[in-house]
């Protein structure tokens, strides 16, 4: 959908904390970055911007202090800063009016001519990324954060100087003033494998389009429409009824120019869409959640006609991997069943509840982490179909003290524990394990994914990948070659999390 009142102003690019630069080299890039931004923001005057708030775009997450002193981190996204007492407050832009966070800041002067608040934000190259809300008083509200969260509360600050402050402003209002007239009217995303494209939407300020946090590859479709005034009647152009534009969709090749994070990107194809729209289509390899939010912009050349869109901000509303392919899996009662033997009298129960009571020996020996016992049932007599599992002294289950019965457990919860810190048999919280050894190796994991074999001849039990290992491995594989994420709690603000988190599982 169009939307009269387009702005793409609202999202500041970072700029640099001039006296901070300690090199010339960066000097240089900055000055590269920043003549990039003049050349290429364009966007429409908005006559209504008085009453829009303050906004600021967080590009990367950040940690910053609530006034109480409590480490916080923002995600990536665009939010409302407002004054209050005791620090800022910011508002997720897209998200509900509850998803806000009061962060500390401190009150500072500004000689900027403002007539409603404007946030603009800086970077410096120690990682630190400073909010400055400026008031049309003079007055205005400083809060530092830090990238790599290694931050502290009472560390002095340099002051921001006014020049940097100034620089920051311009480019804001620059980008308000230039006119454009192509518009981003419709993003989405196709995954291999899937022939569902997920779509994008705007709301207020800013476009979000469902990325996924562990493919890389995707085919990106991009759709732009004619600018709609406010006032205007009609867009300022239907791209499909323009002769030129008609022959540079002829020769895709000829002409056009999509931009995306300032970087010419190869067209797949470009075709007309609905409503006469242009549409784009890209396929990008490394576009992870974690590389948005990506700026785009249309350019469109043809002889003395020139076409062009403003640089347009999409955040990833990020799609979990591990919520939609591997969870699946984890939750299914193969692996469950299992999990909750964390004692006697649930092994026992398990099994006589399966195989009649009295039929399984209440034995002090039916206790987790006993393979010796588990294993004079269940062992893969050889000759038969399994045999490539070896079962041997592997066949036990976990004690509850390690906490890993997860039945009825969230996505989250179930991913935090099995990529964080493993606790032993003995209660003992440990380090790290490799993950891709466990998940290949793990004849216990093998055998609920693909085999299901029980002993005394009975049917094997269903499992979610029968005889299919290969396609176990194809979908962990990626996962944890992207760092296994897992699905956050809230897509805007977080508390930090302190522990360093482990992988898991040694091999006991
Ligand atoms: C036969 C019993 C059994 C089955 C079936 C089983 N597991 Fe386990 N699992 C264990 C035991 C026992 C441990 C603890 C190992 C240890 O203490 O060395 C464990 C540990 C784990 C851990 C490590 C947890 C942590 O705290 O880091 C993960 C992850 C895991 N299992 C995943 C699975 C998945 C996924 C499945 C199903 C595909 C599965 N398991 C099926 C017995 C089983
Ligand atoms: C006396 C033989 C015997 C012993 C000993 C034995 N089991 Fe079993 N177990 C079985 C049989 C038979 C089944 C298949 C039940 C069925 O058909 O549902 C089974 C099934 C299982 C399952 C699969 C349940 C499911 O739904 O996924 C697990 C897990 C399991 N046993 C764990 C253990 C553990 C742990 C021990 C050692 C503490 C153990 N068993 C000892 C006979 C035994």
């Amino acid at each position: 959908m169009l939307h009269p009142q387009q702005h793409t102003t609202a999202f500041i690019k970072e700029g640099t904390l001039m006296p901070m630069l300690r090199s010339f080299k960066l000097f240089i890039s900055s000055l590269g970055f920043l003549a990039l931004l003049y050349a290429c923001s364009t966007t429409q005057v908005t006559p209504t911007v008085e009453q829009d708030p303050a906004v600021v775009g967080i590009d990367t997450a950040v940690h910053f202090f609530t006034p109480a002193g409590e480490d916080v981190v923002v995600l990536p996204g665009a939010y409302e800063v407002y004054a209050e007492k005791g620090g800022l407050r910011l508002i997720a832009e897209e998200g509900t009016s509850a998803e806000t966070l009061l962060i500390e800041a401190t009150p500072t002067d500004h000689k900027q001519t403002v007539d409603h608040p404007m946030a603009v934000t800086l970077t410096n190259k120690k990682n630190n990324q400073v909010i400055i809300l400026l008031l049309p008083n003079g007055k205005g509200w400083e809060t530092w954060g830090s990238r790599s969260g290694v931050h502290s509360r009472a560390a002095k600050r340099p002051h921001v100087p006014e020049a940097e402050v100034t620089r920051q402003l311009n480019i804001k209002n620059q980008r308000r003033a230039l006119q454009t007239q192509l518009i981003l009217s419709s993003a989405s995303v196709t995954y291999k494998g899937s022939r569902r494209p997920y779509n994008g939407s705007k709301s207020k300020h800013t476009w979000q389009l469902p990325i996924n946090d562990t493919i890389g590859s995707g085919t990106f479709t991009f759709a732009w429409a004619g600018f709609w005034e406010k006032s205007a009647r009609q867009p300022s152009l239907i791209p499909n009824k323009i002769t030129a534009i008609q022959e540079i969709v002829k020769k895709k090749h000829c002409c056009i120019k999509l931009m995306i994070d300032g970087k010419e990107t190869p067209l797949h194809r470009v075709s007309f869409g609905k409503g006469g729209t242009l549409r784009t289509r890209v396929k990008l390899t490394k576009a992870r959640a974690k590389t948005w939010p990506k700026t785009i912009k249309l350019t469109l050349i043809k002889g003395k006609n020139r076409w062009e869109s403003p640089t347009t901000k999409i955040y990833a509303d990020t799609i979990s991997y591990y919520t939609s392919v591997l969870h699946p899996i984890f939750s299914h009662e193969r692996c469950t069943t299992c999990h909750m033997l964390g004692d006697r009298q649930a092994i026992v129960a398990m099994h006589e509840d399966r195989l009649g009571a009295g039929n399984y020996p209440d034995v002090e020996e039916a206790k987790p982490h006993n393979p010796e016992f588990c294993g004079s049932c269940h062992n893969i007599p050889s000759g038969s179909s399994h045999t490539s599992m070896d079962l041997q002294n592997e066949w036990f289950s976990p004690d509850h003290v390690q906490g890993i019965n997860w039945k009825g457990w969230s996505p989250s919860r179930v991913c935090q524990k099995v990529t964080g810190p493993f606790t032993d048999k003995n209660g003992n919280v440990g380090s790290a394990v490799d993950l891709t050894h466990h998940f290949h190796d793990d004849p216990r994991i093998l055998w609920a994914v693909s085999s299901g074999w029980v002993p005394f001849n009975r049917p094997d039990l269903a499992v979610p990948l029968k005889n299919k290992l290969h396609r176990w491995f194809s979908k962990v594989d990626p996962w944890v070659a992207a760092g296994a994420p897992c699905p956050s709690k809230s897509k805007f603000f977080q508390r930090a999390r302190r522990t360093v988190p482990g992988k898991f599982f040694p091999r006991r």
